[in-house]
């Protein structure tokens, strides 16, 4: 795992924004996994802003959606899918039709997941996918289990991850308590992966993460054995990790 540091949000949106780029232009079809949450909010921000500046385009893009809330429609403020829209499809020329997402209504979860992954991995697969990590460990809505999942599935979420997403909602009431994710199986076969860490709050996992176990009770530890995984982290996310290091 490659590990780049930045001073502070800003800079890991400028070095991840720098690299989508990067990667769009030398492969104007890739497809892209979007992750979603306060990590990636910056990167999406400054691709927009460059998108208008001009010189790139998304139009030959696919996107993947990483994951999705269990039940809530498509349409509602908080789904990803709204989020991606929102922040990406809609300020880019980013085509809708390219984004493989969850039927977040399907109720026959199963089939719903057995076709997501097939779609997913059509074309090739995912070429850059874009993660974040949460306070248990996760990716996606991969939490922290006895073994790591290989395909598509719907996961029951950690208390702790209700309640860190409850920010998004009027209440903790309010968060669905389910959720589809890509699994960690998929999310590995992805070309190239980064990984963004921001925030002191983040330090402890962080520091699991890089130093601890590889194991899925820390399901975000895995992205040390890919082969072309780059954190990109701010020095308060690499605060305990430094500590480590100097002692
Ligand atoms: C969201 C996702 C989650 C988040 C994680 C961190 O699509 O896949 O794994 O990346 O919960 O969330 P933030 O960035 O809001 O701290």
């Amino acid at each position: 795992m490659e590990i780049l540091r930045a001073g502070d949000y800003e800079g890991i949106s400028r070095i991840a924004a720098d690299l989508v780029e990067r990667y769009v232009l030398n492969k104007p079809g890739c497809t892209i996994g979007f992750a979603t949450g306060s990590s990636p909010f910056g990167v999406y921000r400054m691709l927009a802003e460059r998108y208008r500046q001009g010189g790139i385009s998304y139009q030959k893009v696919r996107g993947v959606q990483l994951d999705e809330y269990y039940g809530l429609e498509k349409e509602h403020k908080q789904s990803f899918y709204s989020y991606i829209k929102q922040n990406f499809m809609d300020k880019t020329d980013f085509q809708e039709e390219h984004f493989v997402a969850f039927d977040s209504l399907a109720v026959d979860i199963q089939k719903e997941c057995r076709r997501y992954e097939k779609e997913v991995l059509s074309e090739g697969g995912v070429d850059l996918q874009i993660l974040g990590v949460g306070d248990t460990g996760h990716i996606g809505f991969n939490e922290p289990d006895e073994a790591f999942s290989e395909t598509a599935h719907c996961m029951k979420l950690e208390p702790e991850t209700i309640e860190a997403n409850a920010r998004f909602f009027d209440s903790p009431d309010e968060v669905p308590g389910y959720a589809f994710t890509m699994g960690i199986g998929t999310i590995m076969k992805a070309r190239k992966i980064i990984l963004l860490v921001n925030g002191e709050g983040k330090a402890d996992i962080l520091k699991r993460v890089v130093c601890g176990r590889i194991g899925p009770r820390v399901p975000a530890s895995v992205l040390r054995l890919h082969r072309d995984c780059t954190l990109i982290a701010d020095d308060a996310a690499l605060s305990l990790i430094d500590k480590t290091i100097q002692e």
